[in-house]
């Protein structure tokens, strides 16, 4: 198969940023993906249906004047979060997910969660209107290691939120494990877990054998070889629960390439190029769709874009540039490592 045309695909987790960095990278999605679940962990973060619709308007004023691209905005849920303004955000249809940071846990969450009593409240109301929970699925105490902080979470945080909330949906962002993969697989239809494109394609190897490489460093980090695969088959699968979340996250070299880097790999502009390699090599090319264009959609009770997107394989590898520019430095793209022969046909 040289060619395959799928729906529109979406991205159910996306950091767009905002100022410069949203000018350079909101473009870059909107190439490809219909849609986007837009990460709302700016400083300040997005916490109130007000901050949700000016940073909605600042992402389309940074889009091209005939892009049909749609952000779906992202409440950050905090100690401080109020029930009925979520409740009034979500009703006008402007806010399509709460996320839940634990505090500390990655890039700007020191807003995040810390006692999950105290959001009760509003995850309860959640589950009265339907309105989905997403979460950052990592413990952040100091004493566990951080190859385990996934699936702690699952143990110590998920699994007592899934008891003590029924009716609550639930995704699992960024899945990095087995453990993460399993749990999603065990539960029921108000359950869905997201996968990364760059977490399909390195192994914590590739972060740290041969010279500490900054541009793959991300989090939840990259687990061992048997991890990646799980996520893999998992991606592969055409199983519903399991969706694209590319979690692009774009910074300026110079926060990455630094003593202390910043977390986050920039696959916005190539993923759907990755994502035709990586089910190709898998002989699941026929999975693509639900992966990247149909499960989402179904979680997120939304119709599938009646708009499609067509790769095609040549015998040429595709290029793209090593970097983006951008006003706050240039930002490098994800190398996948390995030359790759799918193209997006425009
Ligand atoms: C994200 C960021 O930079 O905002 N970084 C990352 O490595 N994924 C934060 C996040 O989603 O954890
Ligand atoms: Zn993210």
């Amino acid at each position: 198969m040289n060619q395959i045309t799928i729906p529109r695909p979406d991205d159910w987790h996306l950091h767009l940023r905002d100022g410069a960095m949203l000018n350079a990278v909101a473009p870059q999605t909107a190439r490809h993906f219909a849609r986007a679940i837009i990460m709302p962990n700016l400083v300040p973060p997005v916490v109130t249906g007000a901050d949700a619709a000016a940073y909605r308007d600042r992402i389309l004023a940074a889009l091209p004047q005939d892009t049909a691209f749609e952000p779906l905005m992202v409440l950050y849920l905090t100690e401080q979060t109020d029930p009925e303004d979520v409740a009034r955000a979500h009703a006008t249809g402007l806010v399509r997910a709460v996320k839940l940071y634990p505090a500390g846990a990655t890039t700007n969450s020191s807003s995040g969660v810390r006692d999950f009593d105290k959001v009760r409240p509003v995850l309860e109301k959640m589950a009265e209107i339907g309105l989905p929970l997403c979460v950052h699925g990592e413990v952040t105490s100091a004493e566990v290691d951080i190859f385990d902080r996934e699936a702690r979470f699952i143990e110590t945080v998920l699994d007592p939120i899934r008891r003590s909330i029924p009716g609550l949906r639930v995704i699992m962002e960024h899945i990095t494990t087995k453990d993460g993969v399993d749990y999603v697989m065990a539960q029921g239809d108000d359950m869905a877990g997201t996968l990364t494109t760059h977490h399909l394609i390195i192994n914590r190897n590739h972060l740290l054998v041969g010279g500490i490489k900054p541009h793959y460093y991300c989090l939840p980090v990259a687990k061992r070889e048997s991890h990646r695969r799980a996520l893999v088959e998992a991606a592969t699968s055409g199983n519903p629960h399991f969706f694209l979340g590319t979690d692009s996250a774009p910074h300026p070299d110079h926060a990455k390439e630094s003593a202390c880097g910043c977390a986050g790999c920039f696959t916005a502009p190539h993923t759907m190029q990755l994502l035709a390699h990586v089910f190709e090599a898998e002989g699941a090319l026929g999975t693509l769709s639900k992966f990247a264009s149909e499960n989402g959609p179904a979680f997120y009770k939304l119709p599938v874009n009646d708009t499609t997107l067509t790769l095609e394989k040549t015998d040429t590898p595709a290029r793209w540039p090593e970097k983006i520019d951008c006003a706050d430095g240039p930002v490098t793209l994800f190398d996948p490592g390995f030359p790759v022969y799918w193209h997006v046909k425009d």
